[in-house]
């Protein structure tokens, strides 16, 4: 936490005409998480007085970010200068305050904090940077000793203005005392209406107020989304940036392009990532693991040792050294304990199968309880659906499921208990018993030639 700061506003009231979409600007989702949360996930390490300003669709975006922030609402989107006036009267009435936008999602709190300290030598700081495209960003302009002397917005931008690329990044580090006398001095902009906050820089300096430049080492952290192609841009920068450090923690990526990670996702050392694996959500997996390749895990929590190819999983826990795949899909709901074989060609869905099972070959299991040690032969199928309700099936431990059998539930196959491939069972199986419902076979000598062409 950085003492000297006393709090931070974050600008997220726009719709993002520029998006095209009707989901509010800030709510799109890079890697994994709301863009406005990689934003308030930077601030937060800086101070805990933050005030969001929310307008466009505002009752979602609050919903949606919770409450441990202050609200301050922009009901017409007047501009940036505008937005910040909504966020004074939330504000500690004395220090430094951050102000940043919620669609800069890979500045880093490492640099705002640097920001945040070069601020203390002047009245004011500002974030810049030095991009190679520097079109849709306000240009700094620069004075004598390389003073900042103003920004000015790409639409107001002459040629030789526009050639400049050292831009403004939205951020900002002001006293509040000056902040609240310069803000309302702040006039629209003639043709848009809009009150544009990168006027108080000019304003301080016709004031004498000194504003400190700040330039980033890594331009791309200035980057801002405006659009899909540039949210696109943002989301794999940041997904390069945490498969970097997932390979630095110990984790093999062996195709960084192909392999996309939600931010959050735990993955333990020693675990080696197949190409065109999508890893979302909730999702943890441990160490020694081999994913991929194809694989897409949505809340799945994976222990130690686990081998999963070709897979779809979803709100599902897979335990200790469980190998599934290829071709498999695991529905909300699944738990497998340790040692567990799922597939080729298998479905599982809202189902616990205890250690050492094995449902190997084109098999559903649909709402079961499956005992430790039990084995599904290859087309073994659990009938839980009657049309109207769904039925739960319990085979105890150590049951073998011959091949191409039914399960009709509500069925118990009880502990060691041997089912005849090819049954179709609706009555509940005893302990130890076998149980064998099929038709008996009949066997004609030399018939097949009526069958065969010769
Ligand atoms: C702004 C800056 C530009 C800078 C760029 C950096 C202004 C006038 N321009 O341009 O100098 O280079 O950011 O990315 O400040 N917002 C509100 N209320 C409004 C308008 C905007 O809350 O009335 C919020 C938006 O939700 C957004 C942020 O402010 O999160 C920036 O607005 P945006 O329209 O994206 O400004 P830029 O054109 O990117
Ligand atoms: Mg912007």
């Amino acid at each position: 936490m950085v003492l000297e700061l006393s709090g931070a506003v974050i600008l997220a009231a726009g719709k993002g005409k520029r998006m095209k979409t009707e989901t509010p600007k800030v709510l799109n989702r890079i890697c994994g998480k709301y863009m406005v949360d990689h934003v308030l996930e930077a601030v937060s390490r800086l101070t805990s007085h933050i005030v969001l300003v929310i307008g466009y669709k505002s009752d979602t975006v609050k919903n949606e970010l919770g409450d441990n922030f202050k609200y301050a609402y922009q009901l017409e989107q007047k501009g940036t200068g505008h937005a910040v006036l909504q966020a004074l009267p939330h504000l500690p009435s004395s220090g430094m305050v951050l102000i940043t936008c919620g669609d800069t999602p890979l500045l880093s709190a490492a640099s705002l904090e640097t920001l945040i300290k070069e601020s203390r030598k002047g009245d004011a700081g500002l974030l810049t940077a030095e991009v190679p495209n520097p079109g849709g960003y306000g240009r700094v302009i620069r004075g004598e000793n390389k003073q900042i002397t103003a920004i000015v917005e790409e639409a107001q931008a002459d040629n030789e203005v526009k050639k400049i690329r050292e831009i403004n990044t939205g951020t900002y580090c002001i006293n509040v005392e000056l902040l609240k006398k310069l803000l309302p001095q702040i006039t629209p902009d003639q043709e848009t209406g809009e009150y544009y906050l990168t006027d108080i820089v000019h304003l301080m300096v016709e004031q004498g107020y000194y504003i400190v430049p700040c330039r980033l080492d890594d331009y791309r952290e200035s980057l801002g989304v405006n659009n899909l192609k540039q949210l696109a841009e943002v989301e794999n920068i940041m997904r390069k940036n945490m498969l970097s450090q997932l390979m630095l923690s110990g984790v093999k990526v062996l195709d960084p392009d192909s392999t996309y990670i939600d931010a959050g996702v735990s993955v333990g050392s020693g675990t080696v990532i197949y190409p065109n694996t999508v890893i979302e959500g909730a999702s943890s997996l441990g160490e020694n693991c081999n994913i991929g390749p194809s694989v897409h895990l949505k809340e799945v929590k994976a222990g130690p040792g686990v081998e999963i190819r070709f897979t779809v999983a979803e709100e599902t826990e897979i335990g200790e050294k469980s190998v599934i795949g290829p071709f498999v899909y695991l529905r909300p709901g699944t738990r497998l304990g340790t040692g567990v074989k799922i597939g080729d060609f298998v479905e599982v869905k809202n189902s616990n199968l205890e250690n050492y099972t094995k449902v190997p070959h084109l098999s559903y299991v649909g709402d079961a309880d499956i005992g430790e040690g039990v084995n599904f032969g290859a087309g073994s199928i659990v009938v839980n659906y009657d049309g109207r309700k769904k039925h739960r099936t319990t085979v105890q431990e150590g049951a073998f499921i011959g091949c191409n059998s039914n399960l009709i539930a509500p069925l118990v196959i009880g502990r060691g208990a041997y089912v005849a491939a090819g049954s179709t069972l609706n009555q509940d199986v005893p302990e130890n018993a076998l149980a064998i419902a099929r038709s008996p076979q009949e066997t004609k000598p030399g018939l097949a030639k009526r069958f065969i062409k010769k």
